[in-house]
């Protein structure tokens, strides 16, 4: 039996391929804008476990299953016998005889390569303590979008470093943009992940100076200063307000730069209401291109 085609993260994941993914996505988005598109994924099933809340994320994938043609059921982790101690591997293979696809949100990383390692049929990551893959598909679309391709262009990524930025970090190796990540030192990027990016020739600057790093800077990005998997809850509050996206630090960028957040976001906290309801800000295609992006990933992985 062939392996299944997992998506599970960009590292993972060739060039040509992302660019392959990224351009359907687009064309999914036009076709929709006009007589709508085909419907590769008829009679398809998608399964999608939860271990953590999701609106975008749960939303998204419902919608472009039944664009595709397909449907998709929605679980609850807690509501499964995994939550009273099935194993991930036994649920994967349970699964695999039910439906055609798997994703997961997992909180620990490690029971998404399990249950990968252990499905018949392919699994999807829609975020886990160590990555995000599926909202940097629809970021990189969203920046094109609006500013042609992102090869050559800068991004600075500004405050926790977490799971979506270490999406963002395979991202520049695959899509070959300069990635800046300003972060206070405890909340800096994994050095493996940059190590790896950078042995892959991407160019990635880690700094704790934000001015630094947002100079110039096509596109500026925040997340969240409290993820779903944080600690050290007194230390991010001590550390972060000082990396808080606001005008000034918009207008350090280059004039136009676009503003980024995967949402779900506080006002306030890492980034000023005046730029997230700004004319720079971005975050409402991004929601939006979540459903275009996962059509994208869907088909890869089925197709
Ligand atoms: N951006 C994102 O993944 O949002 P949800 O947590 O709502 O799915
Ligand atoms: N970094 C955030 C992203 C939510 C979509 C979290 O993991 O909670």
């Amino acid at each position: 039996m062939n392996r299944p085609r997992h998506f599970l993260d960009l590292d993972a994941i060739e060039a040509q391929e992302l660019r392959g993914i990224l351009d359907r996505a687009a064309a999914f988005k036009k076709a929709l804008a006009g007589n709508g598109h085909d419907q590769p994924l008829a009679g398809k099933t998608l399964a999608m476990i939860f271990e953590k809340p999701s609106t975008r994320t749960r939303v998204s994938f419902e919608v472009a299953m039944a664009a595709l043609g397909g449907r998709a059921i929605t679980l609850n982790a807690d509501e499964m016998q995994l939550g009273r101690g099935e194993s991930i591997a036994d649920t994967a293979r349970v699964l695999s005889r039910y439906v055609d696809i798997i994703m997961l949100r997992a909180k620990h990383h490690g029971d998404l390569l399990e249950l990968a390692e252990n499905a018949s049929v392919p699994v999807i990551n829609g975020l886990t303590d160590r990555s995000h893959p599926c909202q940097i598909v629809a970021d990189l679309m969203t920046f094109e979008e609006h500013r042609g391709p992102v090869t050559g262009r800068i991004i600075a990524w500004v405050g926790d470093s977490n799971n979506v930025a270490v999406s963002w970090i395979h991202a520049a190796a695959r899509a070959r943009f300069e990635l800046r990540l300003a972060s206070p030192e405890p909340f800096g990027p994994p050095e493996g992940v940059v190590a790896w990016a950078r042995g892959e020739g991407a160019e990635i600057v880690t700094t704790a100076e934000l001015e630094s790093a947002v100079g110039g800077a096509d596109c500026i990005v925040t997340d969240t200063w409290v993820s779903m998997n944080s600690t050290n809850l007194a230390e991010r509050e001590a550390l972060l307000p000082a990396y808080q996206v606001d005008e000034r630090v918009m207008a350090l960028a280059k004039p136009g730069a676009l503003f980024m957040h995967c949402l779900p976001a506080t006002r306030g906290k890492e980034v000023s209401a005046s730029v997230i309801d700004g004319p720079q800000s971005v975050v409402w295609d991004e929601a939006e291109n979540r459903a275009h992006a996962q059509k994208s990933i869907l088909a890869w992985c089925l197709e």
